[in-house]
Formats: C-alpha cells, sequence, structure tokens
C-alpha cells in the first residue's frame, strides 16, 4: 500500500512539474484529489485494509494529499505570476511616444483683426453696436444725405429685397440708428458685414464687412478726429505710424477726408507694399454733415461730430500681408492657421 502511494505521490508531482497550462494543472488534480480520482480510490479501497492498519493507511493518505495539494497551490501560484508577467511585457506602454495631438480650431484673421480694432476703440470708451444687414432705403442712403438721384447710389450699388428694401451697402447707417435713439452723447463702433454688387477680384467682394465709428458730443472738432485716428493707427500698425489726411468727398461728412498710414513695411520710404509711395490708405472719415445731424434729431447748432469707416477685410490684408483677399473666403484651413 505504501508504496503504491508513493508511486501514485511520483506520478502526480512528475505531472505536476510538467504542466504548462492552468488546465494541465486542473486536470492533475481532478485525477488525483478529486472525487472520482486516484487517491480518493485508495480511501474507498479501505474495507480491504486489516483494521488495525486502517488509521496508518488513513494517515498516510492524508498527508499525500496535504502534499500534493499545496504542491499544487504552489505551481498555480507561480504560473499566474508568470502568465500575468507574460501579458505585461507584451501590453507594455512606451511613455516616451510623442503624444497624439487634437486638432484645435483657429480664428479666422477678419475675426482677429475685428477683435484687435474693437480692444483699441473699448480702451478709448467706445461702446460697440450693431445694425441690420437687411436694411431700409432711408437709412443706407437718404438718411445720410445721398437722396434718390444721387451718383453716390451708383457706386454703391446692392441687391435689393424691395424698392426700399436692400443689404446695406456700408455700414453708416447705424450712426443714423443710434442718433435718432436721442442718448447723447454717442461714442460707438458697429461692425458688420456689408453687400455691394461687385465682381468677385483680388480686392473686391460682394460681400465684406466695414467698422463704422461715431462720436457725437459738444464742442467736438475735426482736431478730436485727427487726435483718435492717429492714436487707433498708432495701437494697430506700431508707435510710428503716422497719419495723413487727404481732403475727400462723402455726402454725409463735410468735410471729408481719406486717411493714408505710413507703410509699417519700409517706414515710410517707399516699398513695393506701398507701391513706392510710403502711404498705405486705411479709412474714409469726416465731420458729421449737419443736415444729418438735423435728419436724426439732433440740434448741430448745440452738437456736433465725427465719423469714419474701415474695411475689416483692408486692416485683415494688411496686417498679416496677404495680397489676395479672395484667400479670406476660401476657407483654407493652410491658408487660415497662419494667423
Ligand atoms: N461708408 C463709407 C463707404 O462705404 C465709408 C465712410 C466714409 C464712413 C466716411 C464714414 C465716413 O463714417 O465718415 O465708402
Amino acid at each position: 500500500m505504501k508504496e503504491k502511494l508513493q508511486r501514485m505521490k511520483e506520478e502526480a508531482l512528475k505531472q505536476i512539474h510538467s504542466s504548462d497550462k492552468l488546465e494541465k494543472l486542473n486536470e492533475v488534480k481532478v485525477n488525483f484529489l478529486g472525487k472520482k480520482g486516484e487517491l480518493t480510490a485508495v480511501l474507498k479501497g479501505m474495507k480491504d485494509v486489516a483494521p488495525e492498519d486502517r488509521p496508518k493507511v488513513g494517515q498516510m493518505v492524508n498527508d499525500v494529499r496535504a502534499e500534493l495539494e499545496k504542491v499544487l497551490e504552489d505551481a498555480k501560484k507561480k504560473m499566474e505570476r508568470f502568465l500575468r508577467e507574460e501579458q505585461m511585457k507584451r501590453e507594455e506602454i512606451d511613455v516616451t511616444l510623442p503624444a497624439k495631438k487634437n486638432k484645435v480650431g483657429h480664428r479666422h484673421p477678419n475675426t482677429i483683426a475685428l477683435e484687435e480694432v474693437e480692444r483699441i476703440f473699448v480702451g478709448m470708451g467706445y461702446e460697440v453696436v450693431e445694425g441690420p444687414e437687411v436694411e431700409l432705403d432711408y437709412y443706407n442712403f437718404e438718411a445720410l444725405n445721398i437722396p434718390a438721384e444721387h451718383p453716390a447710389k451708383d457706386e454703391q450699388d446692392t441687391f435689393f429685397i424691395g424698392k426700399d428694401i436692400l443689404l446695406r451697402t456700408q455700414t453708416s447707417p447705424v450712426q443714423v440708428r443710434e442718433m435718432e435713439k436721442g442718448k447723447l452723447p454717442i461714442r460707438m463702433i458697429a461692425p458688420g458685414r456689408v453687400f455691394r454688387s461687385d465682381e468677385v477680384d483680388a480686392t473686391h467682394s460682394p460681400s465684406f464687412h466695414q467698422i463704422e465709428g461715431l462720436v457725437i458730443d459738444k464742442d467736438i472738432t475735426f482736431g478730436d478726429l485727427k487726435g483718435t485716428l492717429a492714436e487707433f493707427a498708432k495701437e494697430l500698425f506700431g508707435e510710428n505710424t503716422k497719419v495723413k489726411f487727404r481732403p475727400h468727398h462723402f455726402p454725409f461728412t463735410e468735410p471729408s477726408a481719406e486717411v493714408d498710414v505710413t507703410c509699417f513695411k519700409c517706414g515710410g520710404k517707399g516699398c513695393r507694399f506701398c507701391k513706392g509711395s510710403g502711404w498705405i490708405e486705411i479709412l474714409g472719415c469726416g465731420m458729421v454733415h449737419p443736415k444729418v445731424l438735423k435728419m436724426s434729431g439732433i440740434d448741430p447748432e448745440e452738437y456736433a461730430g465725427f465719423a469714419f469707416g474701415v474695411g475689416l477685410e483692408r486692416i485683415a490684408l494688411l496686417k498679416y500681408e496677404i495680397d489676395d483677399m479672395r484667400l479670406l473666403y476660401e476657407n483654407d484651413i493652410r491658408f487660415l492657421k497662419q494667423f
């Protein structure tokens, strides 16, 4: 009996040590220790053992069982550890690999330029207001001293919704809308989209943007206008920028001027960027025409004001040295993300 148990144990140990899978270990366990296992069979055969030998044989069987259980358990633990380590090696993460970059959106050059202009004027105490893109003929033309047969209407041909309703050609009607509110003084800028029936080319588009400016108060002079725009130009294009006012004509201002700034590329010496002149035109402006004030219910004897209009695209093109306006509208990510 003793030898039989010994052989059985050795056989079991051999099988345990040659197991290379958890399933095999389990098989060994079932085969030897299970209900129908070999060791259990020995116990069942106890009835054939002489009664005086039974306690001794029983003890031997229990010892073998305990030993096998322990060896099996150790082997199982060792194998599990080994398998886990193998798995970790397979799933190793290289923390030195460069991370994947998420693509983040980007502000449009027009938006960047607008925010810059707004920052400058808000810093001077201006309010930012808006007006409608679909506008009455009255606000877009009539109230700005551009009556029905005025030649200025030809220059600003636009898209008509009806006889008296159109897509605004300029942001100047917002001046009238603000003045009509009757709350004085006024210090506002009004950015927004405007429309003209222009063919698309490098400097024209049927839809573009302007920023209107208007100041109305007592004792406002052309000197205030000059000082304001000189400061604006410096903030936008650099401390050394100078401004030049050239006499011009707009129906709603008197006197009127166009404003040039010294070329920020060459500092005024003349280069390809400013076409050799040293100056770059940036906006139109003037003192609000007394007739315009009167039409909006403001007494020109008591109040005066100045106005100006800037092309937003023009500012963006100049600031970022873009030579074709069409690039601003093509929405090519490769172009847009440069700014
Ligand atoms: N509205 C004018 C245009 O589109 C620009 C302009 C000129 C606006 C003079 C003004 C101004 O407010 O005073 O051509």
